[in-house]
């Protein structure tokens, strides 16, 4: 079984997938957290996010494994666990440019449909249901508003005891849902079959029970 969930930032994505993972007995990824490790590799070599060769290049030579420890998604970056310093808002702009490259995206995308055809599995990301996994028996758009969005960062953000202003969040999260959804290749959108949840004015519990209950109604 393999059920897509895509969208865009902040819409909630991971925390339901996460839940839903878990009460149905599904292993959860993160697809976005894939993305991200790559963008850590080309901030560490000093790139900058035009320089498209050089970050493809980088991206072809890191080795990036996905492995489960205690329950929770790990990545590994050449063999370093790298989950504390992907969630920064540095590492999200990095990969939000890098994530637009072809050679980039090939990378992954056969990480993830492998690991896909494997499991019983909750994928998360962008294009999941539209084109790493279009077959798919359930597929999820989770969207919500950009003022809701980038209010869930900024309480999520200073709760880590960061400083932020929820205005530039706004921003930051306006410029990036342009750029996932109008880049050349794979870009974010609802699949055709896709079951839309506006999560604006739900609480977590609410959409977890919706998205659970649509994937036992296909089992
Ligand atoms: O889900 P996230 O915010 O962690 O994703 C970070 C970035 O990665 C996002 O701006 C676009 C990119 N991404 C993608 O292009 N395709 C995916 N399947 C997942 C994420």
């Amino acid at each position: 079984m393999n059920v897509a969930i895509d969208g865009p930032a902040g819409a909630g994505k991971s925390t339901i997938a996460k839940k839903a993972a878990k009460a149905l007995g599904y292993i959860y990824i993160d697809t976005g957290a894939m993305y991200r490790t790559l963008a850590l590799a080309c901030i560490r070599e000093g790139l900058n996010a035009g320089e498209e060769e050089k970050v493809c290049d980088i991206c072809e030579k890191s080795d990036v494994e996905l492995v489960y420890r205690d329950g929770e998604q790990v990545m590994l970056l050449n063999g370093e666990n790298v989950n504390a310093f992907i969630r920064t808002e540095e590492v999200s702009r990095m990969t939000s440019s890098i994530s637009t490259y072809k050679r980039v995206r090939e990378k992954l995308l056969n990480l993830q449909r492998e690991i896909a055809s494997k499991n019983d599995i909750i994928m998360d990301g962008r294009d999941i249901g539209t084109f790493v996994l279009p077959d798919a028996e359930v597929k999820i758009y989770l969207t919500a508003s950009v003022e809701t969005r980038a209010k869930r960062r900024y309480d999520e953000q200073t709760a880590r005891g960061t400083e932020c202003v929820l205005e530039e969040i706004m921003k930051d999260i306006e410029e990036r849902d342009y750029r996932d959804m109008h880049r050349e290749i794979a870009p974010l959108k609802k699949a055709d079959d896709a079951i839309v949840i506006d999560s604006s004015y739900m609480d977590i519990d609410e959409v977890t029970q919706k998205v659970t209950d649509e994937i036992n109604r296909r089992r």
